[in-house]
């Protein structure tokens, strides 16, 4: 069976850069290129940093294009008290030697969906700002997208604002476009990905493999304050869906200014319906990131 072509877009950030090496760990997923967008940290950094995610893993023929560096609307909110000044505190990794490609991030992705002669999945890891630019851009980019699988949005449970979780936060506006847009949508919200925490002993795990990837993760989870391990959360969904359950449901997201800006809201049996995860075998998922970080 021919590897599932991926794009990921995100925002590195210590979980981007593990799910990053979660993907290109796995035979069943052909990074087709990497988009970045701000968030974490600004864009430059995040550029920056999936180029060194890449290079250190040896993959510097993966091109990464630097998107939307803020918001539709709003300023641009980061979170360097999670992931570090740098985006990948503890990484300790070399600068990249290789240069971000030429061209805008949302046009590069819609350049790539739309010429392609086989579906493209995308895995959306950041603020959803380049793929709301994207499906304005090119209208037919929705119903093209093979699969788009999101981290972001929490129901039972959020970490920017008391309703809210970051990457719907920082560009709600951008998330209510794509989560109404009608392509098909996995959602892993925090219900989920807050079950699937780098623990000690996972770290321990880690850090006496001998791959930079597995290292730079223990590194980095080791002087985290969030040991959640959000996005490596949509590749695992890739790889063992068998690993979640959910539900499908329409998710509007509050745009309105005010306290609940940028909270999720699941509404069943609404359209467009999306799947959304609301159940994990987190001990599964750890072991999956172990076992595939374990060749890098
Ligand atoms: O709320 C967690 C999400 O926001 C993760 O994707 C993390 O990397 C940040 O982007
Ligand atoms: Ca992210």
């Amino acid at each position: 069976m021919s590897a599932r072509r991926l794009i990921i877009d995100c925002d590195p950030g210590k979980d981007d850069a593990v799910a990053i090496w979660l993907a290109a760990a796995s035979p069943e997923l052909a990074i087709d290129r990497v988009i970045a967008v701000g968030g974490n940290v600004g864009l430059a950094r995040t550029s920056a940093n999936a180029r060194a995610v890449l290079d250190i893993i040896g993959r510097t023929t993966i091109p990464v294009f630097a998107g939307c560096d803020r918001p539709l609307l709003r300023v641009l909110e980061t979170a360097p008290h999670v992931h570090g000044e740098s985006g990948i505190d503890g990484a300790d990794l070399p600068a990249s030697a290789t240069p971000v490609a030429l061209g805008r991030g949302a046009v590069a992705l819609v350049e790539a969906v739309m010429a392609a002669d086989a579906p493209i999945t995308v895995a959306a890891l950041g603020p959803l700002t380049n793929l709301a630019v994207a499906m304005t851009l090119e209208p037919g980019l929705a119903a093209r997208i093979e699969r788009l699988v999101i981290m972001g949005g929490g129901f039972r449970k959020a970490n920017m604002t008391p309703f809210a979780e970051f990457n719907i936060y920082v560009d709600p506006h951008a998330a209510a476009i794509v989560l109404g847009s009608g392509a098909p949508i996995t959602l892993v919200p925090l219900d989920v990905t807050r079950e699937v925490l780098a623990t000690v002993p996972w770290l321990d795990r880690l850090a006496v493999m001998p791959g930079p990837a597995p290292r730079a993760t223990a590194g980095m989870y080791r002087i985290s304050p969030d040991l959640a391990l959000h996005d490596p959360c949509v590749v695992a969904w890739l790889l063992r869906p068998n690993l979640f359950a959910g539900r499908r449901a329409r998710v509007e997201v509050v745009t309105d200014d005010g306290p609940e800006i940028g909270r999720t809201l699941m509404q069943e049996g609404g359209e467009p319906g999306i799947d959304v995860l609301l159940e994990v075998d987190a001990d599964g998922v750890r072991d999956l990131i172990a076992r595939r970080l374990e060749s890098l």
